[in-house]
């Protein structure tokens, strides 16, 4: 008989799959229950541009073609968005596949990726599954990135470390300031990954501004999505705008026709919507200001967020994720790491309150 872990290697038997939040349609088939509300993987509640709707729509038709390779007229967009050459720029299946094209085309195998922990996980999991490792550096006790610890701990064979600012799933932020002296104690050759999938709810005004650094270090890769306040994470577009010779190197392990059309021509007009964008972020600014004297109301602490999502510490965070899930509203458990805490994703207003009358059932307040 084939034994395929042994096929496979202990590497990726050691795997452990990356867990979604729950669809809404899932839960409520498991629970026989509708109406419930899915606040837990910081999607955009209130969609994309209706301009990126209309985008998919008309572009049906071409269905059967294959399509632009080389994304040329999204890549025009967003180099003009950012004033940047297009060549600086390479787009992928979410940036989820930038990650993975990144670690693919730059960690030879007994190289390693290093990150803040708690960060987003899906670094640790695509390191391992392409056959290398992550090594994790705590953060600070009120979340904040430790970056002496972190200077510290790159190695020879560190090739790479990921800073998801604002940090999921935490929601905090580090300064223009925390990032140049750390980009100063970093060896040329390794690439530091800024990953700012939610760069556009940022309102603090010393976050970190890493594209003027584009100029200044060739290590540093900034990478973006459409799949956060676009709006468009089924989609799967991301992006990562790096100097031209990474781009270079990884458009050879790039496959052709890694960026759907439909994502193409819905992100470029996401885009150039830049008034939904702003009705986006208003809307999350609200929510997050309603989530924030709710929680200060029942007593919870919570950390302030640059994202669209909270932290919030609530006790048994596992039983609270459960008895939620049970009223109906699906929030996110982060593990025994933030045994205490929920992450939710900040909703409409209507998602908002419910989550919170629900909250107060779960906890007895
Ligand atoms: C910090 C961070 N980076 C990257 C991603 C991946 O996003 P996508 O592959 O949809 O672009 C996510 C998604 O949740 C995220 O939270």
């Amino acid at each position: 008989m084939i034994d395929y872990g042994k096929l496979a290697g202990q590497k990726i038997c050691n795997l452990v799959p990356y867990k979604p939040g729950k669809p809404v349609k899932e839960l409520e088939r498991e629970l026989g229950i509708s109406n419930s509300v899915k606040l837990a993987s910081n999607e955009n509640p209130l969609g994309c541009s209706p301009k990126a709707l209309q985008a998919i729509n008309d572009f049906l038709p071409e269905i059967s073609r294959y399509p632009f390779g080389d994304a040329y007229y999204l890549r025009e967009v967003v180099a003009k968005h950012y004033d940047v050459s297009g060549e600086k720029l390479l787009f992928g299946t979410g940036s989820n596949e930038i990650i993975e094209l990144a670690i693919r085309t730059f960690l030879s195998d007994d190289e390693h990726v290093l990150s803040p922990a708690p960060s987003f996980s899906v670094y640790g999991i695509i390191a391992q599954a392409a056959g290398k490792s992550c090594k994790w550096v705590p953060v600070q006790k009120n979340f904040k990135f430790d970056f002496d610890a972190l200077a510290g701990a790159i190695e020879d064979k560190t090739r790479m470390v990921f800073l998801s600012n604002p940090n999921n799933p935490t929601g905090e932020y580090f300064t223009q300031a925390e990032l140049e002296n750390f980009m100063a104690k970093v060896p040329e050759d390794v690439i530091v990954i800024m990953d700012e999938a939610y760069v556009e709810y940022i309102d603090a005004e010393d976050f970190a501004d890493s594209l003027p650094l584009l100029k200044k270090y060739k290590n540093i890769f900034i990478m973006r999505t459409f799949s956060k306040a676009y709006g468009l994470a089924s989609a799967r577009v991301g992006y990562v705008i790096a100097c031209e010779e990474a781009i270079d190197m990884i458009n050879r392990v790039r496959q052709p026709f890694n960026t759907n059309m439909f994502a193409q021509v819905a992100a470029k007009a996401a885009m150039e919507d830049q008034e939904h964008l702003s009705t986006v972020i208003k809307m999350n600014k609200d929510g997050k200001e309603y989530l924030y004297s709710e929680f200060e109301k029942l007593g919870l602490e919570y950390v302030p967020t640059q994202a669209n999502f909270i932290l919030v510490k609530v006790g048994n965070g596992e039983k609270v994720f459960n008895d939620l899930l049970k009223e109906g509203v699906i929030v996110r458990y982060l593990g025994p790491g933030l045994a205490e805490w929920i992450r939710v994703s900040v909703g409409i207003t209507k998602e908002n309150e419910t989550f919170i009358e629900k909250l107060k059932v779960v906890l007895n307040k």
